[in-house]
């Protein structure tokens, strides 16, 4: 690598091609034109550039051409901030992952320090770290070792510069303990230098091919790319947020009482640096494409304000067209604020399918004017408050499977980029599930277990009597020790009152449960009369109905719901199509 000296620096210095950054510089005129403002005029003396995918997403998204002329001019004076965010003089460079020899290759001084740590041993995978189960209730779960340095040597780093490890294009590659071993390092310097200094903004730089962490370092904070080069102006309580949590899901990120009904949860052990007063916090969810969940919302609308979770917090709602006037009346009186959307095709799903265009859930990252949202779908029963959430960072989330997490309730953190990167990445990213749990996992490797309690699954375990009436005192548990109850299979306002239809189709009895049906119905209760009508039956949901009750008695399932006597009077009161 041809190398520019600066001529009378006394300290280090970080220093790059300069025929290759006036290359880059011209050849990405035209991709800089595309990109939004947004993404560009962070502030003055910043400068990010997006990689042509972004700008593709971004040009789409925000129709951003408008301001060329603009960003035309001020291309000279970006050029220049570019550089100088980049060279880092009179400034003690931390190295991480990188030795003496290879930095002087890299174009760092040699009077930079090598940070020293023992690498995470080979052995060690990224199951460990996400296990599928750990006792959460006991809070004696623990996590694999991963070697730190020794951080007190290392008090006087102004910059940290590490070299991330690649695996890619390997399938998972993001699933790399060494990989995140190397961003946690680096993170962990630049948080204990801040925590020292008061806080504020802290340089770092990243030497990877990959995309470096979005789960740690925030594509908001990256100031400058330039090849392999990332340079993050790291806003450092977001971080100490993130690395002050377990090293991954073999730990909850939370911990609720034990037994889970009076006091408070332990949070204590979180690091909290903006008051409560400075939050700008919403609780969201979304329904698109048809009108089957409105009815869930309005019961979610109300379980947030009747458990005191949403206190004085905005709840917003993301619709399309699809919702018809008086639904969405309905919707704003339960308390919703509703936000129109684009909703966002999900390419690889067939046409007509039911997550055609389970994308649109991105746009809750557009949702700016928040610092945080809890989004929870709109089949989840909330019967105890989550307002603890938002003390954690994205993404936080329980258990689904394997080192997977479940995307039914999520702590996020809006950013205009992370939305651009999302929408990037939808052609090249493969969803487990063709939905946006596959594809979000896939996105944010690296997340945060949260105590099964707040995201419960209804889910009947049929091996043991014994477990499904364990399954039964949880969810008659009065004061409930739930949190939130995810109600899979058919939803309980799809089904009459009177029992459970989940008990009508063989392939849906895992998720059959009377006990949780009837917790459903208690709550429905208690919504405004005036508001129960969005979750009527049409004369077609009732043949449907009908027709799934008639199969099980010919199928003579033993559970004999099928012969019950239907009490319900949605049965007579019939809503339009
Ligand atoms: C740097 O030194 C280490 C061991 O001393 C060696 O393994 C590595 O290949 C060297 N790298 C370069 C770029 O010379
Ligand atoms: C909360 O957690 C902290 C640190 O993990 C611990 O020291 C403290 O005893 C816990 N408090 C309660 C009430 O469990
Ligand atoms: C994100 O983009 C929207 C739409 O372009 C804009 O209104 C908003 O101010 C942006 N938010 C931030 C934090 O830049
Ligand atoms: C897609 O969205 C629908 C409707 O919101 C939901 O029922 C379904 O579970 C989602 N599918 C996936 C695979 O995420
Ligand atoms: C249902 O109603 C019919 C007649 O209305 C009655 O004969 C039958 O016993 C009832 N079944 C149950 C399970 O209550």
């Amino acid at each position: 690598m041809e190398m520019h000296k600066a001529a009378s620096s006394k300290g280090v210095a970080v220093r790059i091609n300069l025929a290759f950054l006036v290359f880059v510089s011209v050849t990405s005129l035209a991709l800089l034109v595309l990109c939004s403002t947004a993404l560009i005029n962070k502030n003055a003396a910043s400068l990010a550039w997006c990689t042509w995918n972004d700008c593709r997403a971004m040009k789409v998204e925000e129709g951003v051409l408008n301001n060329i002329m603009r960003e035309s001019r001020t291309e000279k004076e970006r050029k220049r901030s570019f550089f100088e965010s980049l060279r880092i003089a009179d400034k003690r460079i931390g190295l991480v992952n990188i030795g003496k020899n290879e930095s002087v290759e890299l174009g760092i001084d040699e009077a930079s320090t090598v940070v020293e740590f023992e690498r995470v041993p080979d052995n060690l995978k990224w199951t460990d770290l996400f296990p599928s189960y750990i006792d959460e209730e006991s809070g004696r779960s623990a996590c694999p070792e991963i070697p730190m340095p020794v951080f007190s040597a290392y008090e006087e780093m102004d910059v940290v510069v590490a070299k991330v490890p690649c695996q890619s294009p390997n399938p998972g590659w993001y699933r790399d303990v060494f990989r995140l071993q190397v961003h946690l390092v680096a993170a962990n310097l630049v948080v204990r230098k801040a925590r020292r200094d008061g806080w504020g903004t802290a340089k770092v730089a990243l030497v990877s091919e990959c995309e470096p962490m979005r789960e740690l370092f925030r594509c908001d904070d990256l100031v400058a790319r330039e090849g392999e080069w990332w340079m993050y102006q790291v806003q450092v309580d977001k971080l100490a947020e993130k690395v002050s949590l377990p090293w991954g899901s073999c730990k909850t990120a939370l911990q609720l009482p034990e037994g889970g009904v009076n006091g408070e949860s332990n949070i204590s052990s979180l690091a909290s640096v903006t008051s409560p007063g400075q939050r700008r916090e919403a609780f969201a969810t979304i329904i698109h494409s048809s009108e089957k969940y409105v009815c869930g919302a309005v019961m979610l609308a109300h379980c947030l304000r009747s458990t005191g979770s949403a206190g004085d917090r905005d709840l917003v709602l993301l619709h399309d067209d699809s919702i018809s006037r008086p639904k969405l009346q309905a919707l704003a009186a339960a308390g919703w604020t509703l936000r129109r959307i684009e909703r966002i095709h999900n390419p690889r799903a067939r046409p007509g399918a039911y997550n055609e265009y389970n994308f649109s859930k991105f746009r809750l990252w557009q949702l700016t004017e928040y610092d945080k949202i809890v989004f929870i779908d709109t089949d989840i029963l909330i019967l105890r408050s989550l307002d603890h959430l938002f003390r954690l960072p994205q993404i936080s989330a329980v258990h689904d499977s394997g080192v997977l997490f479940n995307s039914g309730v999520m702590v996020i953190e809006p950013s205009n980029c992370t939305f651009g990167a999302l929408v990037a990445h939808v052609e090249d990213t493969v969803s487990y599930n063709g939905g946006d749990q596959g594809f979000l996992n896939e996105m944010f490797a690296w997340w945060h277990r949260l105590p099964k309690r707040l995201n419960f699954f209804k889910m009947a375990w049929h091996s043991t009597a014994e477990k499904r009436e364990r399954l039964d005192r949880l969810f008659a548990a009065d004061p409930p020790e739930l949190h939130g109850i995810h109600y899979f299979g058919f939803k309980p306002w799809t089904c009459y009152r009177d029992y459970d239809c989940n008990w009508d189709a063989e392939f849906m009895h895992k998720y059959a449960n009377d006990e949780g049906h009837r917790l459903w119905w208690r709550r429905y209760d208690e919504i405004e009369e005036g508001l129960r009508w969005v979750c009527g039956l049409t004369a077609e949901h009732v043949y449907i109905l009908e027709a799934r009750r008639k199969r099980a008695e010919k199928m003579g399932f033993s559970d004999g719901h099928w012969k019950m006597n239907i009490t319900d009077n949605r049965k007579q009161n019939l809503i339009a199509e």
